[in-house]
């Protein structure tokens, strides 16, 4: 890149070009955030992806929110400025073992947490995000049986929720799953007056000290309708800068991880850089893109998720 353009002047004028639009997650790097037309979680990116008139999508996200709204606007161009940006809880459920997986459970209806593959979304009945997976549960009638998966964590959440018995795929978050459940403790001994929010990818022993839990949006909204003036957040670090632009008064402190990690970044997130997305939006690649068949079949339950959460 040119060493005297201006980054962020360049990334407008080429929007406006190309009639792109720049979808943001939370877990994007500050910059990239505060660039993006609409920033939100996975139900809200998908929403956006599946009504915007934009020609050029650019996901500043993972590889299977780029390929949902790819799903859900099979005739524009998706971009994604890192290809490698990928999920490990995505990676944690291999399509052709979920396919063997669902065998054994035949009389079963398949949801799917949103973080997986395109092939994998393919498979299932219907699609969730952590913000409605509760809702989606019990939308079927209580006797029906149901397949959660990948994500162990938000599964057992899920049931403790609903008291649904659901036959659970063994997949967890990287970064969700690093939370000292100890120096949690050792943080709010210190901030008695914190009150600790957390993102239901979680662990159970980490979930059951919170006196919040939600999608990243929803924690979002708990911290600015809330009261309190110090909040600690186990979730990715991103976060935080949402939070503490819409309460720039109150103090938001990353829940500590294990003496194994440095951080709570995403290492998938945090590939995306301002000057990939300036070069993904110059040179229109890399593009994400889907056989039909798979857009076909892996949109029905997306379809189905949209039409619930409503
Ligand atoms: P939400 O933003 O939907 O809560 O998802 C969190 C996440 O881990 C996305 O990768
Ligand atoms: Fe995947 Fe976890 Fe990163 Fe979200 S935070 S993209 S679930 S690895």
């Amino acid at each position: 890149i040119d060493p005297t353009i201006n980054i962020i002047a360049e990334i407008q004028r080429l929007k406006k070009e190309k009639n792109a639009v720049i979808l943001a997650h939370y877990y994007q790097e500050s910059e990239i955030q505060d660039i993006a037309d609409y920033i939100g979680d996975s139900l809200g990116l998908s929403q956006q992806a599946a009504k915007t008139d934009a020609d050029v999508i650019v996901f500043a996200g993972v590889h299977f929110m780029a390929e949902t709204a790819k799903i859900l606007s099979p005739s524009k161009k998706v971009l994604l400025p890192d290809l490698k940006a990928g999920c490990s809880l995505s990676d944690s459920c291999p399509p052709h073992l979920f396919a063997k997986f669902k065998e054994q459970y035949p009389d079963h209806v398949v949801i799917t947490y949103v973080n997986c593959t395109a092939e994998l979304k393919a498979l299932s009945d219907i699609v969730c995000t952590s913000s409605n997976a509760v809702q989606i549960v019990e939308s079927l009638p209580e006797d029906q049986k149901i397949i959660f998966g990948p994500d162990r964590n938000l599964g057992d959440y899920v049931k403790k929720k609903t008291g649904r018995d659901l036959v659970l795929w063994n997949g967890a978050c990287m970064v969700h799953e690093i939370f000292s459940q100890d120096k949690i403790s050792d943080l709010r001994a210190q901030f008695p007056e914190a009150k600790f929010i957390a993102h239901p990818e979680c662990e159970d022993h980490i979930l059951a000290q919170a006196d919040y839990i939600g999608s990243t949006s929803g924690m979002l909204k708990f911290t600015i309708e809330d009261d309190a003036q110090q909040y600690i957040v186990a979730t990715e670090s991103g976060i935080l800068h949402q939070m503490q632009k819409a309460s720039p008064t109150k103090t938001f402190i990353p829940a500590p991880p294990n003496n194994v990690c440095a951080c709570n970044d995403c290492p998938h997130m945090k590939l995306n850089t301002l000057e990939k997305l300036y070069n993904c939006l110059y040179y229109e690649l890399p593009e994400v893109d889907l056989p039909m068949d798979v857009v076909e079949r892996a949109r029905k339950p997306i379809e189905r998720m949209l039409e619930i959460s409503e």
